[in-house]
């Protein structure tokens, strides 16, 4: 709810506060950001600059609390007395913009940029600051405990104005933080960095034309003492896919300036007189319940207004992708006898990934050209997705439309259409990028995937980009306003199309493409302990039900590490879930294990996917519907271990659960020679009899099960004893390197 009063603004949540003021000068000043306060507290926040500030400029000479420098505020500009980061630049002019007027009203404000989804809920506050000649609308849009804020300037004058910089947000926050970045690269994507903001200003950006894999969007700041369940943090994030930018500086005074938007790097915009520039938005939270009570908000958010209406809490399918296993090299007969297979093992969506049109028959050509390779595929797609439907399954497509390969039939014909900055070209994976910002551009996108949508029975669609962008500033801003447009043009009239995004894996995984596809594919990297890092990070911010999750072969095609086939499957369950390898080389054993595990994420689907996600010390843990699912993984083997807990989190300490492990086979062969001691006769380790044996018989891992109260189980509770040199029992737990356990709490109701 949002209320005003005297100067005084309050956007009130269910836990956060947002407590704004028109001061006497007209500047917005930010009172207080955080835990949820009653209207009629502004007194208490109130700044009182007071004594001289020696150096600093005041806007009022006779009133030492003019002073713009050590103020808390909500908005700025640059050469005024603020001498901290401005949001706003104006090609080096001073900017005076002060209150003029304000607006409360229901819903979203429409100007254009917003993605977000209101469904009827969110309520606006649009403060309009204005100078001679400019206007501007601060725009604050409260949903639940999120705040989404965007700004949109007008020329009011009679000459252009020249924007260099207009960012989404500013806020002046009280306190000392630590900044949490995620930072990496291709295979290594979402490492979390976390620094002290001190008086040098941090900039968590990325200028590569997309929200990049370099530097995500998001951010938190955190106190120092905050850990996952207790403590005060703030989340940041943007709706935005391109360069951005997200800084924070500690003032002398103990205010934390933190702005958010699109990256000034090359921007310089000639906004004509009555012409209006807009900013995407950026989003804002706060918990008091740690890390883990920040992600909830966000994971609510996300799921009630950033992703397609229909695709809020609609079951995913578990998909198999032909890519890893394939790669270029298949044909009809191949696909078909591979989605057999797939189907076996309970897969629901056969994708058939990059490969299938023109001279695509390794990544240097065919990009652009959109026309079905009959030579793979003599039946074209219409025939192969029939037969995968007849076999049970729907089909996916692979598209990477915003590039192109200069040997390609497109560049031939068009090569002003891809995106050059007058140098030579510079190829990455043998590509360039379309210029999106040209409307036949994008005319030749939309209709070229339109028609191969409607061409076919195509359910899902697996949307790639691997290419930087050459372009810088405006140029990139547009290029991206550009994509939105084609994505929209595309699936707004086919919302039946589950539509995954990816760039390189996750070079461009944000809240702006979420806003068009439910899921992105986050990593090249499915190694399942690179992916608890990856995953994990993301889930800071995001909800499991965002993200693709495959089991691949081990060793892993990156890594070249060998993990169990269950600590694959169940990193993966908390995602959505697929299948991405080469099933022919699949023994018998494992498919089974394979054909459980999706047996069980069926099961529990509603829960893997859509309920509350929580990081445990240990592994992590999903919670809906009286059931709760959680998984402990770990790194190397220790020497006689000592006892174990598992602690959970969020259930109910008065009822009792029933308490159970999801079973484990044990494979003979990682006994080795060690089987000796367990068999009549001496067998040889790498003989035909134990590799014989071990391709059919496994052994039970040992499971616990029991009913104990939520107290107990959130208090810890004590696993099986692990392993430690006294060879196999049923009661013990056999875990060897990257080994998971799974276990289900259920709520008793006897
Ligand atoms: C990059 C993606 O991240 C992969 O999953 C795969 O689709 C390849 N492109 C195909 O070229």
């Amino acid at each position: 709810m949002i209320s005003y009063q005297d100067g005084i603004f309050h956007l009130r949540g269910e836990t956060v506060s947002m407590v704004l003021k028109v001061d006497r000068w007209g500047l917005l000043e930010l009172l207080h950001f955080g835990e949820a306060v009653a209207d009629g507290d502004a007194e208490a926040f109130r700044f009182r600059p007071g004594l001289g500030w020696g150096s600093s400029v005041l806007l009022d000479d006779t009133d030492t609390e003019s002073c713009p420098d050590a103020l808390g505020l909500a908005w700025s500009g640059p050469g005024r007395g603020d001498y901290r980061e401005s949001p706003l630049e104006l090609g080096g002019e001073a900017v005076d913009l002060r209150y003029e007027s304000h607006t409360v009203s229901d819903g979203i404000v429409p100007t254009g940029t917003s993605l977000v989804q209101a469904h009827g809920e969110g309520e606006s506050l649009t403060v309009t600051l204005s100078q001679p000649g400019a206007k501007l609308q601060l725009i604050f849009t409260l949903f639940g405990d999120v705040i989404c804020r965007r700004t949109v300037l007008e020329n009011t004058g009679d000459r252009p104005l020249t924007v260099t910089k207009l960012m989404s947000s500013l806020l002046d926050l009280q306190g000392s933080f630590l900044m949490t970045t995620f930072d990496g690269g291709w295979i290594r994507e979402r490492e979390k960095h976390t620094v002290p903001v001190g008086p040098g200003r941090i900039v968590n950006e990325s200028t590569t034309g997309a929200s990049s894999n370099r530097h995500a969007t998001g951010v938190l700041l955190s106190e120092t003492d905050t850990t996952e369940d207790h403590g005060r943090v703030y989340g940041f994030d943007l709706i935005w896919s391109g360069n951005h930018h997200t800084a924070a500086q500690q003032s002398l005074q103990g205010l934390t300036r933190v702005v958010q938007g699109v990256s000034p790097a090359g921007f310089a915009l000639t906004l004509e007189p009555g012409a209006k520039l807009r900013t995407p938005e950026a989003v804002m939270t706060f918990s008091t319940e740690g890390f883990g009570g920040l992600s909830a908000i966000l994971h609510r958010f996300v799921s009630d207004h950033i992703i397609p209406a229909q695709w809020r809490r609609k079951e995913r399918p578990v998909l198999f992708n032909s890519w890893e296993g394939c790669m270029f090299d298949f044909d009809h007969r191949r696909l078909v006898g591979l989605a057999k297979d797939a189907k076996d093992l309970g897969c629901e969506l056969f994708v058939l990934d990059d490969g299938w049109f023109g001279q695509r028959n390794d990544d240097t050509a065919g990009l652009g050209d959109y026309t079905v390779n009959k030579k793979k595929l003599p039946h074209g797609l219409k025939g192969l997705g029939e037969k995968i439907n007849s076999l049970g399954m729907s089909f996916g497509l692979w598209f990477e439309p915003e590039s192109v390969n200069m040997d390609s039939d497109l560049y031939r014909a068009h090569p002003d259409w891809a995106l050059t900055d007058g140098f030579q070209p510079l190829l990455g994976r043998h590509q360039l990028l379309l210029d999106l910002t040209k409307p036949e551009v994008r005319d030749y996108i939309v209709e070229n995937v339109s028609a191969i949508l409607d061409s076919a029975p195509i359910s899902y669609v697996k949307w790639d980009m691997n290419r930087h962008s050459v372009a810088l500033g405006v140029k990139a801003y547009d290029h991206i306003l550009g994509l939105y447009e084609v994505l929209a043009r595309i699936f707004g009239p086919r919302p039946q199309i589950l539509l995954e995004t990816c760039a390189s894996g996750g070079d461009r995984s944000d809240l702006g493409m979420l806003c068009f596809g439910p899921q992105v594919w986050c990593s090249d990297n499915t190694d399942p302990i690179c992916r608890q890092t990856i995953q994990g990070s993301l889930s800071y911010l995001y909800p499991q039900s965002t993200f693709g999750a495959h089991v691949s072969a081990a060793p892993h095609a990156q890594t070249l590490r060998s993990t169990p086939l269950c600590t694959r499957g169940y990193v993966s369950f908390f995602g959505c879930l697929g299948y991405e390898l080469d099933l022919k080389h699949l023994l018998g054993i494992e498919k089974d294990e394979i054909r459980a595990q999706i047996g069980l994420y069926k099961q529990y689907r509603q829960v893997f996917q859509f309920g509350q996600f929580r990081r445990l010390d240990n592994g992590w843990q999903v919670s809906g519907d009286g059931i709760t699912i959680a998984a402990c993984f770990r790194g190397l083997v220790e020497a006689a271990p000592g006892y174990e807990r598992l602690r959970l989190k969020g259930l109910d300490p008065q009822k009792r659960y029933r308490f159970h492990t999801v079973p484990r086979k044990l494979r003979i062969g990682q006994f080795g020679s060690l089987v000796k001691h367990v068999a009549p006769v001496d067998l040889d380790p790498n003989g035909l009899i134990l590799r014989t044996a071990d391709r059919h018989i496994t052994l039970p891992d040992g499971e616990q099960a029991f009913t104990a109260s939520g107290a107990a189980l959130m208090a810890g509770i004590r696993l099986l004893p692990l392993f430690r040199g006294t060879g196999y029992h049923k009661d013990q737990r056999t875990l060897t390197d990257f080994g998971a356990e799974l276990y289900i709490i259920e709520e008793d109701q006897t």
